[in-house]
């Protein structure tokens, strides 16, 4: 490939190029399924649960980006819902394929980059993600929020779990220059809600709130190291 930069995806490109490529981190780190990872469990995300107990979201279709092993897809699944869930990792889609199977319900997998993904315009009630959003660099974020209104119909829902700036999991507090500086997202990027408010302020905000800490025994995940939020597409203003 020329090392040349003739238009804005070039850019991107390089970019990229000073960064690690996601698929080969993230296959070797789901290699070993019994790591003491926190989301390895199978279990949905409270604030998703919250949502459907609460009525705050009636989805049919629902796209997630980053479903990793498939623990919020099955839920939507078993929710009754329509799922398209894409992750870059074959190892995780492979075994969300068999946590799913186990379950005797359907999700539609895609090995895909998300921004390679290919999406029909306003197709989605709810686009989903957890975890990945903290591991996008700065200049694609523009891209992701362009997917995400792509993909939502009108008035849908875009909801997001993602590391609260220097919290218990990490969230680094670096600018985003300073990923290029360092060509690192150092584990993840951290946000504080003012800045989960700017960088989704085209989307309309319904809550900002921390997870709430689940126990081991509860049936549903929560670490209070993470944000979650619920935006809605906003309709033009004729
Ligand atoms: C922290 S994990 C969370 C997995 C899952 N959502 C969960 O909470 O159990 C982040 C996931 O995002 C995926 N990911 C990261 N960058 C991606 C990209 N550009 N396109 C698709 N998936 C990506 C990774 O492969 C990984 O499975």
């Amino acid at each position: 490939m020329a090392e040349e930069i003739n238009n804005q995806e070039d850019l991107l490109v390089m970019l990229d190029s000073l960064l690690r490529e996601p698929a080969p981190f993230w296959n070797s780190f789901y290699k070993d399924r019994e790591k003491n990872i926190p989301f390895f469990v199978n279990k949905p995300d409270e604030n998703l649960v919250r949502y459907f107990d609460a009525g705050m979201v009636k989805p049919q279709k629902v796209l997630e980006l980053g479903c990793g092993p498939g623990r919020n897809a099955i839920f939507l699944a078993e929710k009754g819902c329509s799922v398209d869930a894409v992750d870059v990792s074959e190892q995780s889609i492979d075994w969300a394929m068999e946590r799913t199977k186990k379950c005797g319900i359907e999700v539609n997998y895609i090995l895909e980059d998300i921004f390679m993904l290919q999406v029909e315009e306003a197709t989605y009630d709810l686009v989903y993600d957890s975890g990945c959003f903290h591991h996008i660099a700065p200049h694609r974020r523009v891209d992701y929020i362009n997917l995400i209104k792509r993909a939502l119909k009108p008035n849908g829902f875009f909801a997001l779990t993602c590391f609260v700036q220097e919290g218990n999991l990490g969230g680094s507090s670096m600018s985003d220059w300073d990923v290029y500086r360092k060509r690192s997202l150092e584990g993840g990027l951290g946000f504080t809600d003012q800045r989960l408010r700017k960088i989704f302020s085209e989307f309309g905000e319904i809550e900002i709130c921390r997870m709430k800490d689940a126990a081991k025994t509860d049936n549903v995940f929560g670490v209070s190291g993470l944000w979650t939020a619920l935006f809605q597409k906003l309709e033009p203003r004729i």
